[in-house]
């Protein structure tokens, strides 16, 4: 047992985030540059001496590589216990479940979410904490300040044992226990959702279309809706998790899930397609014939959730982040219950639901989940969405358009402006920014700015500020727009612009969201300038 003292240098640029550290693959691959980082975040988070950690990853390439010497380093700073998905696995949901469960100290999950994997794709590293969420950004803060500062690394010269044994075994003075990363996960779901009911639904014949993608939720997903739900074999496709994903980006939206998106829209459509990304926490749900949009999906999801098994004591609260539409709120007033709106990013849902103050949180970005764990749950929504359905006995676009007829319709959609020049969406930005003061009166297109902010949010726990967290531009015919840099990039800056507007008239709610949003779509443009800054036209993803 020899523990190696390693002299370093700080490297640049190793700053978390909207969720962890997220580079190239090529760049965690460069001498030092995972050690660096997981040093800094051991000593970011206070030291991990005597304790327990959790490790497990999306199993993109270099997955197992990165477990290695994180395990190593975990013993070579005196943890207790590693607790590691056998083969390395574990969805970021069961990640965070593990952690809560095992009254762990944190975990490292090793996963670059819906960006793609391989050598030449994207890999990625985050640090959740004790109450199963990532890391808030005092830690991380911390964190980076830690990869400035370090001289030295400390591992293990011994190799980490296998991951594919189940078992505990031993590194230096450490355990390293390797368990199924399936079993707590599904004990989980059948506490939250009634599995007879579903039963009961896939033997009456409902048919669903599962895409894994090719990512860690396949085994899951099996699991869950085949084994123990007994839909037929079929229904979970690209169910075996790849180091590339099969080449595609495993985020489940109409560019990168076009199959499934055309097959239910095709006369052959199954009742129900769902999919989930990379890591397991995204999710998009169809019914035959349309796409329920991600905001869409936590509004009805909030509205019906007392009908899930493990919710039927009714909601405490629902939070959004900030670009997410605006239709949950319309559901929060209904069934009197406060409503936040937190910056992008799951981060900021974890003290809200430590508190008890929320008990369902969801982003546009395709992510819904709830107080069971503290990150966003891919599967999950699908399950919960099955226990409506078979609880209604309405068909998902029954529910959808109902939905709308009683709230009224928040037409919504995203433009993403992918890999633009770094400095000229730095200036979008600020010159947009720079140009609030006096938008509120000016007229673009064929719409008038009421008022314009940049989003700034004080966490109501800790009291941290988060600033500077998107403009908002609110048009006079109550339509918004908003601009935000991403912070989960790896190449130049991605630009999203989020846009959306209410129709309460359930005759115009049939409607294609571009066409309706058309005039507020070129009142971004006009306002940002994005054609004549960026030189793009058209956005690369729309969702
Ligand atoms: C994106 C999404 C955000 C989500 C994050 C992690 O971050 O917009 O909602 O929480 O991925 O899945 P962004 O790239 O916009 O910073
Ligand atoms: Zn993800």
């Amino acid at each position: 047992m020899t523990i190696q003292t390693v002299a370093t240098r700080p490297i640049d640029g190793q700053k978390p985030g909207t969720s962890g550290l997220r580079k190239k693959t090529s760049v965690f691959r460069q001498p030092d540059y995972l050690r660096n980082y997981v040093q800094a975040v051991i000593d970011g988070v206070g030291g991990v001496a005597g304790r327990t950690v959790v490790v497990g990853g999306d199993g993109r390439f270099f997955n197992d590589t990165a477990i290695g010497i994180i395990l190593r380093m975990l013993a070579a700073n005196g943890a207790a216990c590693a607790i590691v998905g056998r083969g390395g696995l574990l969805s970021t949901p069961a990640a965070s479940n593990l952690i809560r469960i095992r009254r762990a100290f944190g975990g490292f999950i090793l996963s670059a979410s819906h960006n793609p994997g391989g050598e030449d794709g994207d890999f990625g590293l985050k640090f959740n904490v004790a109450n199963g969420g990532p890391a808030p950004e005092p830690i991380t803060d911390a964190i980076f300040a830690r990869t400035k500062t370090l001289t030295a690394y400390r591992i293990m010269a011994e190799e980490a044992p296998a991951l594919d044994r189940l078992g505990t075994w031993t590194l230096g003075g450490m355990d390293v226990e390797i368990v199924d990363p399936i079993a707590d996960y599904v004990t989980m779901m059948e506490r939250l959702v009634d599995f007879d009911r579903i039963r009961t639904l896939f033997a009456a014949g409902f048919r669903l279309r599962f895409d894994a993608m090719h990512a860690v939720t396949g085994p899951y997903a099996h699991a869950i809706l085949e084994d123990c739900l007994g839909a037929p074999p079929g229904t979970v496709i690209n169910g075996t998790p790849l180091p590339d994903f099969g080449g595609h980006h495993p985020d489940p939206n109409p560019v990168h899930a076009a199959d499934l998106f055309a097959l239910m829209f095709s006369p052959d459509a199954p009742d129900m397609g769902a999919a989930s990304d990379g890591d397991g926490d995204r999710n998009i749900v169809l019914g035959r014939g349309i796409s329920v949009s991600p905001s869409d999906s936590l509004a009805v999801l909030a509205a019906n959730l007392h009908l899930a098994k493990g919710y039927a004591g009714g909601l405490k609260g629902i939070a959004r982040s900030m670009p997410t539409s605006r239709a949950a709120d319309r559901v929060a007033v209904r069934i009197g219950v406060p409503m936040f709106e937190t910056p992008t990013g799951w981060k900021f849902f974890g003290n809200l639901l430590d508190a008890g103050t929320v008990t369902i949180c969801g982003e546009e970005s395709a992510g819904t989940g709830s107080d069971h764990v503290r990150e966003k749950d891919g599967l999950w929504a699908v399950l919960i969405w099955l226990d409506i359905v078979a609880a209604r006995g309405e068909s998902v676009a029954g529910i959808l358009t109902g939905h709308w007829k009683t709230h009224g319709r928040d037409y919504y959609t995203r433009h993403d402006y992918e890999a633009i020049d770094t400095k000229a969406g730095e200036r979008l930005i600020a010159d947009l920014r720079a140009s609030i003061p006096g938008l509120a009166g000016k007229t673009f297109g064929s719409l008038t700015i009421a008022e314009a902010d940049d989003f700034a949010y004080r966490d109501p726990t800790d009291g941290s500020i988060s600033a500077g967290q998107g403009v908002r531009a609110m048009f006079d015919n109550g339509a918004r727009a908003v601009f935000r840099l991403s912070g989960t990039g790896t190449e130049g800056a991605t630009l999203r612009v989020y846009l959306e507007m209410f129709e309460p008239d359930p005759a115009r709610h049939g409607l294609d969201p571009q066409e309706v949003l058309a005039p507020v779509i070129a009142a971004a443009d006009k306002l940002a300038g994005i054609g004549d800054r960026t030189g793009r036209h058209t956005p690369d993803v729309i969702t």
